[in-house]
């Protein structure tokens, strides 16, 4: 059986929180495909000395491994930047499309979560979620994650960098970060993390009792 969650939304909207819940409640697997581009973006930086080369880029996008997925440091606001500008290179986008739709497709069941994901990775998705919140909220909650780790963390700082990457993630040419026309939005400004998560379990079962 194949099943289909698209999960989009700008950063700490609570999407990666929502993906991780709906596959634990039906079982399937959950890719958060910002990490694809954290671990290019990641790398790219190290290889260019800090700056990004989009060929260097494109070359370590396809040659990406799982092991590059779990190393430590990819959580940073340095490393989100980063993956920010890789993910605007086209022939970034196109290296990790493949792997992406083929994990889309695996048997039992998929949640993806990204910027493009219901556009572009998987517009035959059963179910689109665009998952958002205001911007003083999700600062907010950035901040406090980041804080967690690294205490000098400043919300301005984390204010102006989740800005940026809206922006510049919003308007490239390939694939923009946008919501598809037949997505259940979910704004999650006020909502608690279990009724966001209760109210997209309920419409995955929905579409999941047709399918
Ligand atoms: O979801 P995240 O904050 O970990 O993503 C980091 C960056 O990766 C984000 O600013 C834009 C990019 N990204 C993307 O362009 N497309 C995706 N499907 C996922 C992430």
């Amino acid at each position: 059986m194949q099943f289909i969650v698209a999960i989009d939304g700008p950063a700490a909207a609570g999407k990666g929180t929502v993906a991780r819940a709906v596959a634990a409640e039906f079982g399937f697997a959950h890719l958060d495909t910002g990490l694809l581009y954290r671990a290019v973006g990641a790398k790219a930086m190290m290889r260019g000395r800090g700056v990004i080369v989009a060929e260097i880029a494109t070359e370590i996008a396809q040659g990406l491994t799982e092991d590059d997925l779990t190393r430590e440091g990819l959580r940073t606001a340095r490393v989100a930047q980063a993956a920010s500008k890789v993910a605007a290179l086209p022939a970034v986008r196109a290296a990790l499309l493949d792997f992406q739709k083929a994990f889309a497709k695996r048997e039992g069941g998929a949640v993806l979560d990204g910027r493009d994901i219901g556009t572009v990775i998987c517009p035959e998705a059963e179910v689109k979620l665009y998952v958002t919140a205001s911007d003083e909220v999700r600062a907010e909650r950035r901040y406090q994650e980041l804080k967690a780790k690294k205490p000098e963390t400043k919300l301005e700082t984390v204010r102006i960098d989740l800005q940026q990457r809206d922006i510049r993630d919003a308007s490239r040419d390939v694939a923009p970060m946008r919501a598809p026309d037949d997505a259940l939005l979910l704004d999650t400004s006020e909502l608690s993390i279990d009724a966001a998560v209760a109210e997209a379990v309920a419409l995955v079962t929905k579409r999941f009792e047709k399918a």
